[in-house]
């Protein structure tokens, strides 16, 4: 199961106390209930001097260390050390990186799309830092500033083009790395959370695409919102998650403030914290094997997280952030015209690329109360999707699990062939 799982769950578990033997140099703590008792027939062997560990619940390092500062004298830059003497708290943590080992096998390429994912999120913060510095969010002033930042800013429309595909790339990235994580069944136990955060994780870069795809506020944008904001009413509960959506009954500038502030405060908050809990997660529980491939022998070895995984991780960016410039530069989106709730809606009307499959079904149930079924059916397959690691007991036993795997392919088919309908018919 979890390959390099030893360190992770040694540092967490404290172990159970020896009995104090005589002839150990530091006797194990008394333990409240039973003190320890010499053995009189049979004294045990002299133990050499290692210290038993402490029986509390604290955390514990994976990393014996006697002394509290053990780096206190190695040789570094007086720099280095002036930081080591502040901050040698998170040492063991560097220690902990150093110990953490990815599994190489045939499939070890799909660890990296995570990495890739996070990159892209990067890379979101930073330029949408940056387009914050012109961008105007009102009704009046949105479509003017999106056209001074690309036509006036140096540089302005680079850093527009990459905000835009690479928040396209990272939605894309998240789904790779999501199906790829489910079909090597890295969500079984004990990462049932990591599965979890990641759905939540997708959920919000959807929604980031989602709020993000107004703010230009061009007619594509506009009426795309209207018809995406207009179809939870159906369901119950629906006409006010439509009204604190669109800040009214129709989408205007009210509506373009709060898709605003919650694409540049609540989800960037949101995501930061699931985030965290991700990679905190990945780090504590280290990278998982697929099921099987241990006893099989389909581990060709183990290569060191810290550095060696990492610089791979670093050359997947580079070669992720060529893909970006390429791309913003060869083939750049479109500004569009400026939004106008009074003119008649143009045809083609579509959401953005991740939401076609969703798109084509509400489409395809076009009878009375179909939409409904479409969100009913929707929700419970999201919930299921997020409650597989629950669902999935065969996995979480170690062993094969073909109807989830069955299930995977499914959910896969659904998206992929939906999809692809949607651009047949609308083109890109
Ligand atoms: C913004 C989106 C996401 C980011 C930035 C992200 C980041 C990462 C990173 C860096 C790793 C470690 C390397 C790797 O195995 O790829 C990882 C592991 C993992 N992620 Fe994500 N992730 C995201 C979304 C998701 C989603 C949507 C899911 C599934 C629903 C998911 C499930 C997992 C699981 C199960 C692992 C453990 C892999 C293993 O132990 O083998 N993540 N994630």
């Amino acid at each position: 199961m979890a390959e390099n799982n030893k360190n992770a769950s040694a540092g967490n578990i404290p172990a159970k106390p020896k009995p104090a033997v005589p002839g150990a140099a530091k006797p194990a703590a008394p333990v409240a209930a039973k003190p320890a008792t010499p053995v009189a027939s049979k004294p045990a062997p002299p133990v050499a001097s290692k210290p038993a560990p402490a029986q509390s619940g604290v955390y514990k390092p994976p990393v014996d260390r006697p002394n509290q500062n053990p780096y206190k004298d190695s040789r570094l830059s007086p720099l280095g050390a002036w930081f080591q003497e502040r901050f040698y708290v998170v040492l063991p943590v560097i220690d902990y990186l150093k110990k953490k080992e990815v599994p190489k096998h045939r499939l070890s390429f799909w660890y990296y799309f995570g990495g890739l994912a996070l990159f892209f999120f990067i890379v979101q913060i930073l330029t949408g830092l940056l387009l914050l510095q012109y961008y105007k969010p009102t009704e009046s002033e949105a479509f003017a500033s999106f056209v001074f930042i690309q036509k006036e800013i140096p540089f302005g429309w680079l850093l527009r083009q990459i905000h835009a595909w690479s928040a396209n790339l990272m939605a894309l990235m998240a789904f790779i790395h999501m199906f790829s994580t489910f079909f090597m069944k890295s969500y079984r136990k004990p990462r049932e959370l990591m599965w979890v955060s990641g759905f939540i994780l997708l959920v919000l870069t959807l929604g980031f695409g989602f709020t993000g795809y107004l703010l230009p506020w061009n007619e594509l944008a506009f009426f795309a919102t209207q018809v995406g904001t207009e179809t939870p009413k159906v369901a119950p509960g629906g006409a006010l998650l439509v009204s604190i959506l669109r800040g009214g009954e129709d989408v205007s500038g009210e509506t373009l403030t709060r898709m605003f502030s919650m694409h540049v405060v609540l989800l960037p908050g949101l995501i930061l914290l699931l985030l965290s809990a991700h990679l905190a997660l990945v780090q504590i529980l280290g990278t998982s094997a697929p099921i099987g491939y241990k006893e099989s022998g389909l581990i060709k070895g183990y290569e060191k997280f810290f550095p060696t995984f990492l610089a791979k991780d670093g050359i997947g960016w580079l070669i992720g952030f060529a893909l970006l410039v390429y791309l913003a530069v060869v083939y750049p989106w479109g500004i569009g015209v400026k939004a106008d709730a009074l003119s008649p809606a143009p045809l083609g009307i579509k959401p953005e690329w991740y939401f076609w499959a969703e798109f084509q079904m509400l489409k395809d149930l076009k009878f009375e109360g179909g939409e409904l079924v479409a969100i009913v059916l929707l929700t419970i397959g999201g919930l299921v999707w997020a409650a597989v690691p629950f669902l999935d007991r065969r996995a979480s036993q170690e062993q094969k699990s073909p109807i989830f795997t069955f299930l995977g392919l499914a959910v896969l088919a659904f998206l992929l062939i939906n999809t692809y309908r949607v651009y047949l018919e609308y083109g890109w």
